[in-house]
């Protein structure tokens, strides 16, 4: 193998894919197994370094998950996390047991002291805020380990026995909430295991286009591409990897941006494999017709889109896989699964029933968004596509607020594009985390010239977020604003008002449907 290998040991946490991810933002190769894997085939890996997961468990507990105690005799440094840190100490003879009183138990942001002696800690800050998630406490510390960090309620949130190299913490550097957690994790592998950093996308890039390869042999791949930037990426891979054996199907269904089903056409139609681009704006429109209620809408479009993408794929005949650009945290968010309705997210719809296929593969499902974009520039794609902001499956149909018609349509697509253009050029598109248009089904009077107006109003929509869940609306300079509202009451016929949305979610949600 020409790169250094960690392994994360699973132990059933909720971020162990999180701290993969980490460790590779630190330019290291890592592969995530479950605690279960035999020694001897975790030690063949040659592995630099172990990172132990967090987990569900209390290590005390008779069925809670162990390891081999040889894995401490192979000479590689480990760093333990929560229950990865509690497991160590449990195993090299310290004692852990449950939290006594309420101010052991830590959760949430916890104020943290560092010894900044500590290599784990070296050239950071003395205190910071860490991520707690533990109702256990680390009673007595094994032999050899010394204290390297402290909370309020507790003595002992990191451990550290310099000489062999091992290291815990109860908290989780891997999350956004620590502070200086990617550093640490940085410290570790590069202070404690001596990494080389030798591990890019282009790596990533050739790993996985050779798993693809060996998965699919001389079989045939189907994929939906939405012209988004997963299903986008997920093409170019797959296309890397297995060229005239792939077929893309493109339903443009006639609710993309400006210009967008055009572009999507022109990033791939070069591509060396099979690109099929179905116009079905008419059939959506005509299902779409006189439909008001949001929901209603997304039902519809979904069904639609399963229906256009079957009848392609009967045309196509048997295919071996059905490709799906499904993404880390789409992964996470299936999981949870629990969350009350707000809107029926579709994502490129569910799996079609009447495609003959045996297997999917999922190509990108171990990636997070920022890498796939990577991935994509890796790939070529061009940087429209690759930076491209979420846009919804049903697309503008739920931006047309009420009843839809073409005309509609055609003026929302005009106006948003010159709001994405305005941004754009004001510097704003990399600040902001969505904005688009609304074209709202509120007519009201206005004077153009000398003579009277009835037209509609056009709401823009800009948020500020990290992950979708919540989101705070962006504070467009008025400037900006101005030009923006100037533009779209003189350039497009029909809108002659223009009001910008100023609520967060919650209360609202960032679409208006
Ligand atoms: P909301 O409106 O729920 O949106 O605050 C959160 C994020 O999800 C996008 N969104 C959708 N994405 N299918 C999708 O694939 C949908 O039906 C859908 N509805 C909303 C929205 O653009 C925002 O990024």
């Amino acid at each position: 193998m020409s790169h250094q290998t960690v392994i994360v040991l699973d132990f059933g946490g909720q971020y162990n894919q999180l701290i993969a991810r980490r460790v590779r933002e630190c330019g290291v190769y890592c592969e995530v197994r479950p605690y279960t894997t035999p020694l001897a085939e975790l030690k063949a890996m040659e592995p630099i370094g172990f990172l132990f997961t967090g987990g569900p468990n209390s290590v005390y507990l008779e069925d809670a998950p162990h390891v081999d105690p040889a894995i401490f005799e192979l000479g590689v440094p480990v760093l333990g996390i929560c229950y990865g840190c509690q497991l160590m100490a449990h195993t090299l003879g310290g004692r852990v047991t449950a939290a006594q009183d309420d101010a052991a138990r830590e959760y949430g942001k916890t104020e943290t002291f560092y010894d900044t002696a500590c290599p784990l800690f070296k050239g950071l800050p003395e205190s910071g805020v860490s991520w707690m998630s533990h109702g256990d406490y680390m009673e007595r510390v094994p032999e050899g380990f010394t204290l390297a960090a402290r909370s309020k309620a507790c003595p002992n949130v990191a451990i550290a026995d310099v000489r062999r190299g091992f290291y815990g913490v109860q908290y989780h550097p891997e999350v956004n909430h620590t502070e200086n957690g990617l550093q640490m994790i940085r410290n570790f592998l590069y202070e404690v295991c001596k990494a080389r950093g030798d591990w890019t996308m282009e790596d990533y890039k050739r790993t996985a286009v050779a798993a693809i390869r060996e998965k699919v042999g001389g079989g045939r791949v189907l994929l939906a591409l939405s012209g988004g930037v997963d299903s986008s990426v997920c093409a170019a891979l797959l296309a890397e990897a297995v060229g005239e054996q792939l077929t893309c199907v493109f339903v443009d269904h006639g609710l993309m941006r400006k210009d967008e089903g055009n572009e999507v056409q022109t990033a791939f139609q070069s591509w060396a494999m099979n690109f099929v681009r179905v116009d079905a704006e008419a059939r959506f429109l005509e299902r779409l017709a006189g439909v008001t209620e949001p929901e209603r809408k997304r039902k519809i479009i979904g069904a639609e889109f399963i229906r256009v993408f079957e009848e392609e794929a009967k045309k196509i005949g048997a295919v071996d896989f059905l490709a799906q650009g499904t993404i880390y945290p789409d992964v996470i968010e299936s999981g949870a699964g629990k969350a009350a309705v707000i809107k029926s997210h579709h994502n490129v719809g569910g799996l079609p029933d009447h495609v003959d296929f045996k297997e999917i593969i999922e190509p990108l499902r171990l990636l997070f968004k920022d890498e796939v974009r990577q991935l994509g520039r890796e790939l070529g794609l061009p940087e429209y596509l690759v930076s491209r902001q979420p846009f919804p499956g049903p697309g503008l149909a739920i931006r047309v607020i009420g009843d839809l018609t073409k005309e509609k349509l055609d003026t929302l697509r005009e106006a948003d594009a010159i709001y994405r253009q305005e941004i754009g050029d004001a510097g704003l598109a990399g600040v902001i985390g969505q904005y688009f248009a609304v074209l709202t089904n509120t007519r009201s009077v206005g004077v153009m010239g000398d003579g009277r107006t009835y037209d509609y109003t056009l709401a823009l929509r800009a948020v500020t977020t990290s992950d979708f869940m919540t989101a705070d609306w962006a504070r467009i300079p008025y400037p900006v604003l101005d030009r923006i509202s100037t533009r779209i009451v003189n350039e497009v016929p029909g809108i002659n008002r223009i009001c910008y949305d100023i609520t967060s979610k919650p209360p609202a949600t960032i679409e208006w449907e």
